[in-house]
């Protein structure tokens, strides 16, 4: 089901999935490509093929859940958000990464017509985030400079004016921000304000999304940050179990300047048209309320170690749990399939409570 302040909510679940359906079936053609940008959370596999990054999760228990309980990269137990995502536009799951896809010269051409994923788990909006916690991450400028690339491919294919309506017709998914804030907070030196802070990753993100507005994008699926402080990690390092408010309150802020960024350039750029996923508010009403939504575990990782298992990453010494759906956290950072399943409903076909000015189904349907 979608998040919802339903309380018949049984009978919703099965109405919305009727209704999902079949918007996917006949939405399939008005979304030719997506192409996904952002870190872990929407990682498909890009990491693996960066020999010395230590963000990757190609290895047990991540992928238990699957298809062949392969670990494919995906920070998650099953398919991720990204997965999901795509899912409700009637894909399988998320295009393949760009690095797989270049080394595939064959069907490279093909397969780009149909979108590709550059996301990096551990990057961020800025340049130098995550690359002094994980070594090597692709950084969303580097993601959008390998788009541009696959824009001169697909040009080359289509020529120019083809490629222009394939791209204005295409979904842009992007999931980024979380290791800046975690980066931010890392931080032990002097460093600036958090106003400084913000100011800094608000003008670097608007120049990001203008960035993809000239190479042609103009379908902007954006998806906000979660409630960072309320991450099993951040639990574990509190020990109170608590959910950390300063880390929670740069998320709720974050917020509020990518929708600041995305009204100003919308109202400059008439041909553009997005939605904004509150993944903060989608968090916190679940882990206020799991059960409605549910879930019966909104606090501990699935898999991980220490208290909460948030204090080690999910890997195959770490302690498991059977009941992986009934868990919003797989590992100590990331959502469990069920989780990213939910989020994809909810911003697929949620209200405007958890995704603004329209859902992810009205958006593609802009004209
Ligand atoms: C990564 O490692 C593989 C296998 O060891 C090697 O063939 C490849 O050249 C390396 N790539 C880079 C970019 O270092
Ligand atoms: C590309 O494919 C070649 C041959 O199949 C392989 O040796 C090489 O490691 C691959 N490179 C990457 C980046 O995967
Ligand atoms: C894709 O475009 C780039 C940049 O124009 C070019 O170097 C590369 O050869 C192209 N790749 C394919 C497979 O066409
Ligand atoms: C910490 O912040 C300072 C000032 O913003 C910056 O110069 C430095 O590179 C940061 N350190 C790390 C490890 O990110
Ligand atoms: C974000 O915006 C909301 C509503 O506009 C406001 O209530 C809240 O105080 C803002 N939060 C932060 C941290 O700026
Ligand atoms: C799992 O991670 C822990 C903590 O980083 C490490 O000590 C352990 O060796 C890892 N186990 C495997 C199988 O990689
Ligand atoms: C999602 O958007 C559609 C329009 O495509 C609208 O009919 C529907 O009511 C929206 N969902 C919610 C829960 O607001």
């Amino acid at each position: 089901m979608a998040l919802t302040s339903s309380s018949s909510f049984l009978c919703f679940h099965m109405l919305m999935l009727t209704l999902f359906s079949l918007i996917s079936a006949e939405t399939t053609l008005q979304v030719p490509a997506i192409f996904i940008f952002g870190d872990s959370t929407f990682d498909v596999g890009t990491n693996n093929f960066l020999n010395d990054s230590q963000a990757k999760a190609n290895f047990p228990y991540n992928g238990i859940d699957f298809p062949y309980s392969v670990p494919t990269g995906r920070f998650s137990n099953g398919y991720n958000s990204a997965d999901q995502i795509v899912r409700q536009f009637g894909y399988k799951r998320s295009p393949p990464p760009f690095f797989f896809l270049l080394n595939r010269s064959s069907s490279f051409k093909k397969r780009i017509l149909q979108g590709v994923n550059f996301a990096s788990g551990g990057s961020g909006i800025l340049e130098s985030t995550g690359s002094d916690a994980f070594k090597m991450v692709i950084p969303l400028r580097e993601q959008i400079q390998q788009f541009s690339t696959v824009r001169d491919n697909i040009s080359a294919l289509l020529g120019p004016e083809n490629n222009a309506m394939l791209l204005s017709q295409s979904l842009f998914l992007i999931s980024v921000g979380s290791n800046d804030i975690f980066d931010y907070q890392r931080n032990t030196s002097a460093k600036m304000t958090v106003q400084e802070f913000l100011d800094i990753l608000q003008e670097t993100y608007q120049n990001h999304l203008q960035k993809l507005y000239d190479l042609g994008a103009r379908k902007f699926g954006i998806v906000g940050i979660p409630a960072l402080g309320c991450c099993p990690f951040e639990r574990f390092i509190r020990k109170t179990g608590d959910c950390v408010k300063e880390l929670n309150d740069l998320a709720q802020a974050f917020f509020n300047a990518t929708e600041t960024i995305l009204i100003k350039l919308s109202s400059q750029f008439v041909a553009m048209k997005y939605s904004l996923g509150n993944s903060y508010t989608m968090t916190l009403d679940i882990i206020d309320n799991p059960l409605a939504f549910g879930f019966k575990e909104v606090k501990q990782a699935c898999c991980g170690n220490g208290n909460f298992n948030g204090g080690a990453p999910c890997n195959a010494s770490a302690n498991l749990c059977p009941d992986r759906q009934e868990y919003l956290f797989w590992d100590w950072f990331h959502p469990s399939e069920a989780a990213s399943r939910l989020a994809a409903l909810t911003l697929f076909g949620g209200e405007v409570r958890y995704v603004t000015p329209m859902n992810f189904s009205r958006l593609v349907q802009t004209t």
